[in-house]
């Protein structure tokens, strides 16, 4: 039976796994993750949206704690690492969207990445993952993405993922437009059923 809308529900012990896609491994974050997770944070373009700015490293330390604790909702956002670098290019995965109050119960797909790893597809590829370990493990009946519509690259990737538009709104405490979009589960067999999924990245629009 699927899960209506999202969390919290009774997880039992479901620990976070380790997913292996062709290019990746995503992987629970540890706390020795810090060094390497500080540098991608500090990164201008990493937090451009919603901050604005980087991270500093007590901003990172403070998330990178609050990570490793959501574990225990049976959720997450995967360390993402190159295969074949294995380095740490940044995260994707799960979460409550709980800064944004009014889609709740939710689930939301995320992704973030270093400059270093973007225009290769590794979001696309991570995210699928995240989605597919939702639908098929944790029995969610649908996932939501939220993004602001000038991070259109964030929007591309939701858009080869299948996600469609739900509502347009904006953020309690900062007054930013955000498009909330969402793939049901129903909709997402439909579309690896049609071989369709993810679509590639200069596909039809
Ligand atoms: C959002 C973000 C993750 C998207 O990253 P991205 O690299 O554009 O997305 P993907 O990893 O899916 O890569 C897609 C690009 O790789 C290209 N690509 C190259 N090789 C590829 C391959 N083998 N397979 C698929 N795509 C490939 C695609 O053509 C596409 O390029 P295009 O944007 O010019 O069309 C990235 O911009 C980011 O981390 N931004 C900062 C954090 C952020 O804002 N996160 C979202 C918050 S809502």
């Amino acid at each position: 039976m699927r899960h209506a809308g999202g969390f919290p529900f009774s997880i039992g012990d479901m620990a976070v796994p380790v997913i292996e896609t062709d290019r990746l491994v995503l992987r629970p974050f540890v706390p020795e993750d810090i060094d390497a997770l500080a540098a991608l944070h500090a990164e201008e373009t990493f937090w451009r949206f919603p901050l604005g700015r980087g991270q500093t490293r007590a901003e990172t330390e403070d998330f990178l704690e609050r990570t490793i604790a959501r574990y225990e909702e049976g959720l997450g956002l995967h360390a993402v690492i190159e295969r074949r670098s294995g380095l740490l290019a940044g995260w994707a995965g799960l979460s409550v969207p709980h800064f944004l109050p009014e889609v709740l119960p939710a689930v939301e797909v995320g992704w973030r990445l270093g400059e270093a790893f973007r225009g290769q597809g590794y979001a696309t590829e991570a995210g699928a993952a995240a989605i597919r370990w939702g639908f098929e493990d944790r029995n969610l009946d649908r996932i939501v993405s939220i993004y602001e519509p000038g991070n259109t690259a964030s929007g591309a990737v939701m858009e080869r993922l299948g996600l469609t538009l739900d509502r347009v709104t904006s953020l309690p405490q900062r007054m930013l437009e955000v498009h909330v979009l969402v793939l049901t589960a129903g909709r997402w067999e439909q579309l690896v059923h049609a071989g369709s999924w993810p679509a590639p990245p200069h596909g039809p629009r």
